[in-house]
């Protein structure tokens, strides 16, 4: 796996494949195995580029608050490094939503299409802004040992805990991995991130919203609202799968982007 200094630290990324590039950012706190089953698949037919974000998976040395921003602007170097100047298929699941839209304000000319999975546009509320950084505290106070298990039931489906005991541990080994200050300064950063709810109407890339018929973290609903505003966008809602469809469902969501990317 090459890494790619991006002035400060070293993030670890995949690059596979040939053809129209795909920007694949992962959701908090895991890293880029979340996307294997669309790694394997999307690059038979484009470019796939998969970061470790930092502070996540193989990429080390995050501390204090990783804004959406900074996590942006890494991706835009990662881009610059790799040559790829074609505008991306920019693909973020949760937090890479967040990173998504952060992308768009910052380096809208670098994005072709979207693919917003499980996310949402508004902030954080003040509560849970306040939750998210009493939790990076207590993080850096006692490590992430308990972190998994808090997760797990809210990042997957009641069947899928239940059914697939693979999944469950593939997930429980990424959120192992992550390192304490990582998840603490993406906690930090995901409470002070702005809302890309009025700038919704201005993304006028074609736009994929891909959710989870049971994500209890960004329901269907709010999605689907989120949908309504952008001039492009269509939204497909995975049956029977909780916030993680790229791992709940792999086949459906594959289904979907290579349909959504080969138009
Ligand atoms: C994620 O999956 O990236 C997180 O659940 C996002 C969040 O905590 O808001």
């Amino acid at each position: 796996m090459p890494s790619i200094y991006v002035g400060d630290v070293w993030i670890n990324v995949i690059d596979r494949g040939l053809g129209s590039p795909v920007l694949l950012v992962h959701g908090f706190p895991l890293d880029h195995r979340m996307w294997a089953e669309q790694i394997d698949v999307l690059s038979t037919r484009h470019r796939v580029i998969a970061p470790d974000l930092r502070g996540f998976g193989d990429s080390y040395g995050a501390a204090g608050t990783t804004t959406m921003a900074r996590f942006a602007d890494d991706l835009r170097l990662i881009l610059d490094q790799l040559r790829v100047d074609e505008p991306v298929a920019f693909c973020g699941l949760s937090m890479g939503g967040y990173i998504a839209f952060e992308f768009w304000r910052r380096h809208s000319v670098r994005v072709g299409s979207m693919v917003l999975c499980d996310t949402r546009s508004a902030a954080d509320t003040p509560d849970a802004t306040r939750n998210r950084r009493l939790q990076a505290d207590r993080i850096l106070a006692t490590g992430t040992e308990d972190l998994a298990d808090q997760m797990l039931p809210k990042l997957l489906a009641p069947a899928t805990l239940s059914d697939q005991p693979k999944t469950v541990r593939r997930i429980r080994q990424m959120i192992e991995k992550a390192e304490a200050a990582g998840v603490a300064a993406a906690l930090r950063g995901m409470a002070e991130r702005a809302d890309s709810t009025g700038m919704l109407s201005d993304i006028r890339v074609p736009t994929l919203c891909l959710v989870g018929e049971h994500d209890a973290i960004s329901p269907p609903d709010e999605m689907r609202e989120m949908a309504a505003q952008m001039p492009s966008a269509q939204l497909v809602v995975i049956p029977d799968v909780g916030h993680m469809t790229t791992m709940e469902n792999p086949g459906a969501v594959n289904d979907a982007l290579l349909e959504f990317l080969g138009r």
